[in-house]
């Protein structure tokens, strides 16, 4: 089947079988960022935008997302200020973590979400196996201009 996806505001048309994952299709269209960790829905690795909101593309048929807006980290003008930040803070070490991260705040940053205990709780889903999470808060809390 063929379907239309509107990637970073550009429209991609692309052949798929219907069990195929969005995930897949985003990385066989060229957006690496998009990375595969759990492939359950549980370490966020893999967020995307879906018509502006956070999903893991992990546990979206691609099917569904015909006809859809899909933003990537490529996709977001604030992915650089923010990617310095984790840089500044220490918190970029493998790196791996940091498309679904920075996605996800970026999307809190839209929201103009400044609340560090509602911050917590919504990135409570972005696992990180190098960090320790300090220096990302440290990052984030910058970004979103948290007052201290
Ligand atoms: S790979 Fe999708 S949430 Fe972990
Ligand atoms: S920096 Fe390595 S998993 Fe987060």
């Amino acid at each position: 089947m063929k379907i239309s996806l509107i990637i970073n505001g550009e429209q991609k048309d692309v052949e798929i079988n219907p069990d195929d994952i969005l995930l897949d299709v985003l990385r066989k269209l060229g957006y690496y960022s998009v990375r595969r960790g759990c492939d359950t829905g549980m370490c966020g690795i893999c967020t995307v935008l879906f018509d502006g909101k956070p999903v893991p593309s992990c546990s979206v048929f691609a099917a569904r997302a015909d006809g859809h807006h899909i933003t990537t980290v490529e996709g977001l003008e604030d992915a650089k200020v923010f990617a310095q930040y984790l840089a500044e803070e220490g918190a970029d070490q493998c790196g791996f973590c940091s498309p679904g991260l920075i996605v996800n705040t970026v999307y809190l940053k839209n929201k103009n979400i400044k609340d560090k205990e509602e911050i917590t709780d919504k990135l409570i889903g972005n696992l990180c196996r190098c960090t320790g999470y300090v220096g990302q808060h440290r990052a984030i809390e910058k970004f979103l201009g948290v007052e201290k």
